[in-house]
């Protein structure tokens, strides 16, 4: 009698242990465009308590902006990664910074839209490793409806690429850098049991709808901004109401105010690669930032 019950408690341990290893998650955040410097050191800083509270294994971030809102510098690109991003993705911005290019060629941890022209630096996806050792695919696409560059399909480009990096891993996690809602939305239904997330940046305003799509993929229309929010888009509010009441070119500076994160956290089954939840979050920057510093962008 002693006997068979060792034994049926020791099947209910191995049986506790398997469920426990099929079901082990991995943890991502995904933060939204970073602009100026108020968004750079608002994200550093409030990393390294996000990180511990969620248990975070792998962080990425939009940094197309990160330059005074006009694209992203080696220089930044580095405080942003040894900040504690592990891969930067990009959007229209790209090339405001012409030094950034070299950046972009020489790093594996900061990448372009894929579906621009095979001739452009930098590449569109990138496989780095988690902290908690499993392989992540970033990639990046751009979308083509009310965006300034003539580029490739992002869907026909975001399948031939999903099915090169699934040889690697299962773990995917797409930035779909785009304007129009429905241009992301179709693609998140594309590609949906696919890719663990697919989440939408460019538009610097927070949407409401993330969900987990039938198929098993984590998806919102967009992240949000990280930086200034007493502003327009991160930008001087009073500046660009004087552009849409006069039509006429008006100087931008990255606003001050109102500082947060924004972006989501996702948990990712690392076996099958399909997410389990989606949360969004929006954290405000309580930090103080001098007037210099933000002048300076
Ligand atoms: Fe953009
Ligand atoms: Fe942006």
């Amino acid at each position: 009698m002693q006997n068979k019950y060792i034994v049926h408690r020791t099947s209910y341990i191995d049986d506790v242990q398997c469920t426990i290893y099929a079901e082990r998650k991995m943890k991502i955040l995904c933060i939204g465009d970073i602009v100026g410097k108020p968004g750079r050191h608002a994200v550093v800083e409030l990393l390294k308590g996000i990180k511990k509270e969620y248990s975070i294994d792998f962080v990425i971030a939009n940094a197309e902006n990160a330059a005074g809102g006009a694209g992203c510098t080696s220089r930044m690109a580095r405080f942003l990664l040894n900040g504690g991003c592990d891969v930067l993705t990009m959007g229209d911005h790209v090339w405001d910074q012409k030094e950034f290019e070299s950046f972009l060629n020489e790093s594996d941890r900061a990448i372009r839209p894929a579906n621009f022209p095979q001739v452009v630096p930098g590449k569109g996806y990138v496989i780095q490793k988690a902290s908690s050792g499993q392989k992540v695919a970033v990639i990046n696409l751009i979308g083509r409806i009310f965006m300034r560059y003539q580029v490739n399909c992002p869907f026909q480009e975001l399948k031939k690429m999903v099915e090169e990096v699934r040889q690697q891993t299962p773990i995917i996690v797409v930035d779909m850098h785009a304007e129009a809602t429905s241009e992301k939305v179709a693609l998140g239904h594309f590609i949906d049991g696919q890719v663990s997330v697919l989440f939408g940046t460019h538009t610097h305003i927070q949407t409401a709808d993330e969900k987990i799509l039938p198929k098993g993929t984590a998806y919102i229309t967009d992240l949000g901004m990280s930086g200034p929010y007493d502003s327009v888009i991160g930008q001087n509010k009073e500046s660009i109401i004087e552009r849409f009441l006069k039509s006429m070119p008006v100087k931008f500076q990255v606003a001050k105010g109102d500082v947060s994160l924004h972006g989501i956290i996702v948990d990712v089954d690392d076996k099958t690669g399909l997410a389990k939840s989606i949360m969004r979050i929006q954290r405000p920057f309580a930090g103080v930032i001098s007037d210099t510093e933000v002048e300076e962008n």
